[in-house]
C-alpha cells in the first residue's frame, strides 16, 4: 500500500497529482488545498480520466490534514507562483509562512513521510520544511535540479536535432539564474556534447536554460506546470520503486562541495530511504566558482528567512 499527499491543487500540485496517478503504481492520492472545492473537483476530474487512461490510482481531495494521515511521500507545491517582473526571491514573504504551515501539519499526521519541496523559492523553502519538520535532511528535499536539467536537455535536443531521450546531462546549484549547468557531464548518447555543439551556441542555450522559468512567466502570466509536475512526479516514483535514481535534487550540504548550512541543488541517489547518497563529483575551478556564487545567492535569502523568526 502507498499514499502520497500532494499540497496544493494549483497548477503544479495538480499536474502532479495526475502525472502520478496515470503511473498507476500508487494505491491513494490525496490532493489538499486551502480552495477545498479545488482540490476535490480536481481530484474527482482525475479519477474520472482513470477509464479512459486505464488507471486505478484512488483520488481524494481536501482541506483536512486527517486525510492525509500515514503518507509515504508528500510534495509541497502550496504557495504563490511568480508574476512576470518577479523573481523567484519575491515570493519569500508569503511562500515561508504557507510552507511552514502547512509542514507543521504535514508531520503531524505522518511522521515516516518523505517531503518533497516544490514551492518557490525553492531552496530557501526546502531549507525551511526541514527546519520545522525536524526531520533528517534525507527525507527533506526539493524539486529544481529534474526541471532545470530538463530545459537544457530539451533546448539542446532542438539545436542538436535528436531525441532529448538521448541528452544526458547534470546541473548543480540553486533554481535561480545561478544555476550552474556543466557541459562537461553533457552527453549525446555518451558523445561529449562540446563535440556536436559550437562554444557560442552552447553558452547561449546555458544562458536560457538559467533565464528558462522566467521565459515562460513572460510567456503565460504565471509560472510553469507541465515539466515542474512531471518532475515532482518522477522523484516521487524514485523514491516509492526505490529505484536508486541519479537526480540533481536540492538538499542541505553539510560540508559537501565545501558548503554548509545551505539548501543546494547536487547529484544525490533516490531511493525508498529518500536522499541515499550525495555524489560528491570533482568539479575544476570555473565550476566550483560558479557554484560557491549559486551557494552565496541562496544564502543570503536563507538570511532573509532566518530574519523571519517563524
Ligand atoms: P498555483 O497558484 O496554481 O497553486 C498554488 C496553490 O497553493 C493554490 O491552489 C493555493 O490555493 C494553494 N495554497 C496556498 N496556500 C495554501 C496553504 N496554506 N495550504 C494549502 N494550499 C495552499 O501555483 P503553481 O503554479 O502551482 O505553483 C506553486 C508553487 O510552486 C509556486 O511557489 C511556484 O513558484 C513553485 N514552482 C516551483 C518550481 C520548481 O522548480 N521548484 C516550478 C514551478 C513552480
Ligand atoms: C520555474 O522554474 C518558476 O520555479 C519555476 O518554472
Amino acid at each position: 500500500m502507498s499514499k502520497v499527499t500532494v499540497v496544493g491543487a494549483g497548477n503544479v500540485g495538480a499536474t502532479c497529482a495526475n502525472v502520478l496517478a496515470h503511473k498507476d503504481f500508487i494505491n491513494e492520492i490525496v490532493l489538499i488545498d486551502i480552495k477545498s472545492d479545488m482540490a476535490v473537483g480536481k481530484a474527482l476530474d482525475t479519477w474520472q480520466q482513470a477509464p479512459i487512461d486505464s488507471y486505478s490510482t484512488k483520488l481524494r481531495g481536501t482541506e483536512d490534514y486527517k486525510d492525509t494521515a500515514d503518507s509515504d511521500v508528500v510534495v509541497i507545491t502550496a504557495g504563490l507562483p511568480r508574476k512576470p517582473g518577479m523573481t523567484r526571491d519575491d515570493l519569500i514573504a508569503t511562500n515561508a509562512q504557507i510552507v511552514a504551515s502547512v509542514t507543521e501539519n504535514i508531520v503531524k499526521y505522518s511522521k515516516n513521510a518523505i517531503i518533497i519541496i516544490v514551492s518557490n523559492p525553492l531552496d530557501v523553502m526546502t531549507y525551511a520544511a526541514l527546519n520545522v519538520s525536524g526531520f533528517p535532511s534525507s527525507k527533506v528535499f526539493g524539486m529544481a535540479g529534474i526541471l532545470d536539467t530538463a530545459r537544457y536537455r530539451a533546448f539542446l535536443a532542438t539545436e542538436i536535432g535528436v531525441s532529448p531521450k538521448d541528452i544526458q546531462a547534470l546541473l548543480l546549484g540553486g533554481h535561480g539564474d545561478t544555476m550552474v549547468p556543466l557541459p562537461r557531464y553533457t552527453t549525446v548518447a555518451g558523445i561529449p556534447v562540446t563535440d556536436l555543439v559550437a562554444k557560442d551556441k552552447l553558452d547561449a542555450i546555458i544562458e536560457r536554460t538559467q533565464n528558462g522559468g522566467g521565459e515562460l512567466v513572460k510567456l503565460m502570466g504565471t509560472s510553469a506546470w507541465y515539466a515542474p509536475g512531471a518532475a515532482a512526479a518522477q522523484m516521487v516514483e524514485a523514491v516509492l520503486k526505490d529505484e536508486k535514481r541519479v537526480f540533481p535534487c536540492c538538499v542541505r550540504l553539510d560540508g559537501e562541495f565545501g558548503f554548509s548550512d545551505v539548501c543546494l541543488g547536487v547529484p544525490v541517489v533516490l531511493g525508498r530511504n529518500g536522499i541515499e547518497r550525495i555524489i560528491e563529483l570533482e568539479l575544476n575551478n570555473e565550476e566550483q566558482t560558479l557554484l560557491a556564487n549559486s551557494a552565496k545567492a541562496v544564502s543570503e535569502v536563507i538570511e532573509v528567512y532566518k530574519n523571519m523568526k517563524l
